[in-house]
């Protein structure tokens, strides 16, 4: 399988915050920004693998501002790296100026997704090549990411996490 960039797999998905979507301040309600993340990052899962892409986990949300009634969302997910059969993809939000449309983030997130075949077994997928500094970067630290949500899934003993413990080394 040739390795694919992020900017094959980058989805962007535009939408409005409605009435029905939002807490009791008028603000976009996080279960729904949730669910238009996991859309998007789905698809540019998809895009990577061109295989069936389920959500093996949520490694990271940052609700860092709120997102009034009205505004106009933009929700952008590229594969930040690929492993065996998982993928890692990072979700940028965005919100719009009503009169100038100048774009501000908002949240990010990341999550990871599986590729599996018909019968839900995981599958491999293409190998990701960064290409920006910013997707080099992500790229990098997508490792330590892995093994920490690994560890608390306990599906890795923290002994065998060497790039995440690497981290709390001091020289
Ligand atoms: C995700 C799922 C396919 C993983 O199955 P599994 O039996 O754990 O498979 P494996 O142990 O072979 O793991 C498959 C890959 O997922 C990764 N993975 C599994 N759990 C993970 C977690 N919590 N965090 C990060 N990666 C994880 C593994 O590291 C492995 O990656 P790699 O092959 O790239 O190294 C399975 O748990 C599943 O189908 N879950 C339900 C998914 C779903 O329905 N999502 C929607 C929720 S409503």
């Amino acid at each position: 399988m040739n390795p694919k960039t992020p900017s094959e797999s980058r989805t962007i998905m535009t939408d409005m915050v409605l009435p029905s979507e939002t807490n009791p301040l008028n603000n976009l309600f996080g279960g729904e920004l949730l669910a238009r993340m996991d859309r998007a990052a789905s698809i540019a899962a998809r895009r990577h693998s061109r295989r069936i892409t389920v959500t093996a986990s949520v490694n990271h949300v940052a609700f860092n501002r709120a997102v009034p009634l009205g505004s106009v969302v933009t929700v952008e997910a590229a594969v930040s790296r690929a492993f065996n059969t998982s993928m890692e993809v990072f979700i940028d939000v965005w919100i719009e100026d009503r009169y100038t449309g100048e774009r501000t983030k908002a949240n990010e997130a990341i999550y990871t997704f599986v590729a599996v075949d018909d019968t839900g077994k995981p599958t491999e997928v293409p190998a990701l090549q960064p290409e920006t500094p910013l997707e080099k970067e992500r790229f990098d630290a997508a490792l330590r990411r892995k093994q920490l949500s690994l560890v608390l899934a306990k599906k890795m003993k923290p002994s065998d996490a060497t790039e995440l413990k690497a981290l709390f080394k001091e020289d």
